[in-house]
């Protein structure tokens, strides 16, 4: 028994000493309480981040995937969470659901493929302000991803291959009507409005912003007219239609689509 306690109080101990020498602790800006463990090759959060924590910074680590139990401990006060640089490929919708207090989370140049549709749905009650996906791999948006938070002040999300396909409209309409909300990095202190430089990266001749691709009602095309370039989609009641540069037709119904 004995050495079952001294094996656990070095093991403690270790944790410890684990813990204080890869991370820093200090302020940020706003004086928020922060834990930086930056590029220490780290899988998983350290034991023992101090329960005041606001803002975990973990950039540049090895991070494939993530779930909500890693924050255990410090959920209440976590406020900014940077991710970074990072190697995640996977996250689930309720990733972020256990920090109530959220209000940054930056995703970028990791390798999602895709996002989780709920994602968002239960991070803090309208605090979030940041989300930055920047240079990722995802290629849809999924429908109303954006639904809870509508006026999320700054969204990032170029250098993504975006899919231009019959799937892109929530992604086409989120532009529209947030395009005073999305911004892109541009040096290591500036942003820029950017809403226009979300681009598609297919169809394959297609490299056009996806803010600008065009809807128009099919009844109010006059029969024989040319379609205009570069893409132009049109909505006939709950169907959509979509005529790419090549004039190759493709049809969508609900979540259905031929190309
Ligand atoms: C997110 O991380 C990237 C890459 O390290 C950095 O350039 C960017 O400024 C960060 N975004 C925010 C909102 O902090
Ligand atoms: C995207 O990330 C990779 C590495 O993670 C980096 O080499 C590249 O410069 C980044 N691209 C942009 C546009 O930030």
């Amino acid at each position: 028994m004995p050495r079952f306690i001294s094996t656990l109080v070095f093991l403690m101990i270790r944790c410890f000493i684990v813990t204080s020498s890869s991370c820093q602790s200090d302020r940020n800006q706003d004086h928020r309480p922060r834990v930086s463990c930056v590029s220490q090759g780290l899988t998983a959060v350290p034991a023992g981040i101090d329960a005041d924590t606001q803002v975990l910074v973990l950039t540049g680590n090895q991070f494939t995937s993530l779930s909500w139990s890693m924050y255990s401990g410090f959920s209440e006060l976590l406020m900014e969470i940077y991710l970074d640089r990072n190697q995640i490929r996977s996250l689930h919708d309720s990733t972020f659901s256990e920090l109530p207090r959220l209000e940054v989370i930056n995703l970028s140049e990791n390798k999602l493929p895709a996002l989780p549709p709920r994602l968002l749905e239960r991070v803090s009650s309208g605090g979030l302000k940041t989300f930055d996906l920047e240079n990722n791999s995802v290629s849809l948006m999924p429908d109303g991803f954006f639904s809870s938070k509508p006026e999320l002040p700054y969204v990032y999300l170029t250098h993504n291959p975006w899919l231009c396909s019959c799937a892109v409209g929530y992604l086409h309409s989120y532009l529209n009507d947030q395009e005073h909300n999305v911004y892109m990095h541009d040096g290591p202190n500036d942003i820029v409005p950017a809403a226009d430089s979300v681009v598609c990266s297919g169809p394959p001749h297609l490299m056009t912003s996806v803010h600008q691709i065009q809807w128009i009602l099919h009844s109010l095309i006059p029969e024989g007219t040319k379609m205009p370039n570069p893409l132009v989609f049109f909505q006939i009641s709950n169907s959509l239609m979509f005529f790419q540069q090549t004039q190759r037709a493709g049809k969508c119904s609900g979540r259905r689509c031929t190309e």
